[in-house]
């Protein structure tokens, strides 16, 4: 890329502010500025998505411009996950990864981990599936191993780790079965952030997970809490509940996150922070499969949402981080997972397939500006 870096720009000082901005130079109004300007350590997005393949987010140079115009952090979408780093049990594979954190330097945007462990057999790559360790040994050894070697690779530049993903299931609450499982039991979790604190004492060690609001992931929630009230008694290194937030309008409500719903979610993230956790954003969009056709009606129902969700996290100030899951409808997971059924394409993201910004990236401007000061 033949372009200046925006610390290029921030280095070349006043001589830069006498040059007309160029397009893509993050704005002063950009998310990540209004996030900082009350103290957060900024907004970002993934990018990414298929690493190397044509059809990552990080080739679109649109995705580029938006993510350049509004971002501070970088996470990669995929490319710091087993499935991509781990060809097979003895063999690393960075060169994706690499790419992401090029994009990001280049850019001067901060780098979060996404993820040391996505503790979720489904997200495993193949050959983890139902690899048998053969001992506990064995199997710690791997974990530690693999940790100790993205944590190695990467040192400072990684400043927050999603050491653990969705190692809870969601309909009891209770830790799924893995291979890891199998011959640690629950200590697999403490390994991992042991082995990360061990590897990158300077980062932000965080837990993360899609507990919601509502009635139906009560036992999610309920099972979170229990998770990091026995980590915390334990000393487990943890310092952060990542709260994905891909939030979905409750159709069955008058109103979505209403007065009941917003008094439980409190509930949940009081019960969390009184752990003496710190809380992040780390994925959100909005699935948009229930809210009606018209382009109009729903980008503003998205939009409404948002500011509402973003209001209440805003409010406690121990959430500093805010990451959104992609910036442009198109390159968004949601968009093949729970289609529309009218077959129309879903809106999820903060811009829109010609990478103009919608009302939802009005709602998150205006929720920082709002937002109460961090310390
Ligand atoms: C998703 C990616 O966006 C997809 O490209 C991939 O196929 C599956 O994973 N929770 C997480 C993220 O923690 O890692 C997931 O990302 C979305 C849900």
């Amino acid at each position: 890329m033949s372009k200046l870096s925006r610390r290029d720009c921030l280095a070349l000082g006043t001589a830069a502010a006498l040059m007309p901005l160029p397009a893509w130079a993050a704005a002063p109004d950009s998310l990540d500025a209004l996030a900082k300007a009350k103290g957060f350590t900024g907004f970002g997005s993934c990018i990414g998505g298929s690493g190397t393949r044509p059809e990552s987010s990080l080739n679109d140079p649109g995705v580029q411009r938006v993510m350049i115009r509004e971002c501070g952090i970088v996470v990669p979408e995929n490319e710091l996950k087993w499935v991509a780093l781990r060809p097979d049990a003895a063999t690393f594979d960075f060169a994706k990864a690499d790419r992401v954190f090029a994009f990001a330097e280049a850019n001067g945007m901060a780098i979060r981990g996404h993820t040391l462990l996505w503790h979720h057999v489904r997200w495993m790559p193949d050959w983890l599936k139902a690899y048998d360790f053969g001992s506990a040994a064995a199997a710690e050894k791997m974990l530690r191993d693999h940790i100790t070697a993205v944590c190695t690779r990467y040192g400072t530049r990684i400043v927050s780790y999603d050491v653990v993903n969705e190692t809870l299931d969601d309909a009891t609450g209770e830790m799924r079965d893995t291979p890891f499982t199998r011959y640690l039991g629950d200590k697999v979790i403490d390994i991992a952030f042991d082995a990360a604190h061990q590897a990158a004492p300077h980062a932000q060690l965080v837990y993360n997970d899609y507990m919601s609001w509502g009635a139906k992931p009560a036992r999610h929630r309920a099972g979170v809490l229990r998770l990091l009230e026995r980590l915390k008694e334990n000393s487990v290194p943890v310092a952060a509940l990542g709260v994905q937030a891909h939030i979905s309008p409750d159709v069955s409500a008058p109103v979505s996150l209403g007065a009941a719903d917003e008094a439980e979610w409190r509930r949940f993230l009081d019960a969390v922070t009184a752990l003496d956790l710190d809380l992040l954003i780390t994925e959100f969009d909005v699935g948009d499969q229930d809210l009606p056709a018209d382009i109009a009606v729903r980008d503003a129902a998205a939009a409404e949402l948002t500011r509402r969700y973003l209001d209440v996290m805003f409010s406690y100030k121990r959430l500093r981080t805010v990451m959104a899951w992609g910036m442009v409808d198109k390159w968004s997971w949601l968009r093949r997972l729970k289609p529309r059924t009218d077959g129309l394409p879903k809106r999820p993201s903060l811009y829109d397939d010609s990478y103009a910004p919608k009302p939802m990236r009005e709602a998150f401007a205006a929720a920082f500006r709002a937002a109460p000061m961090r310390a």
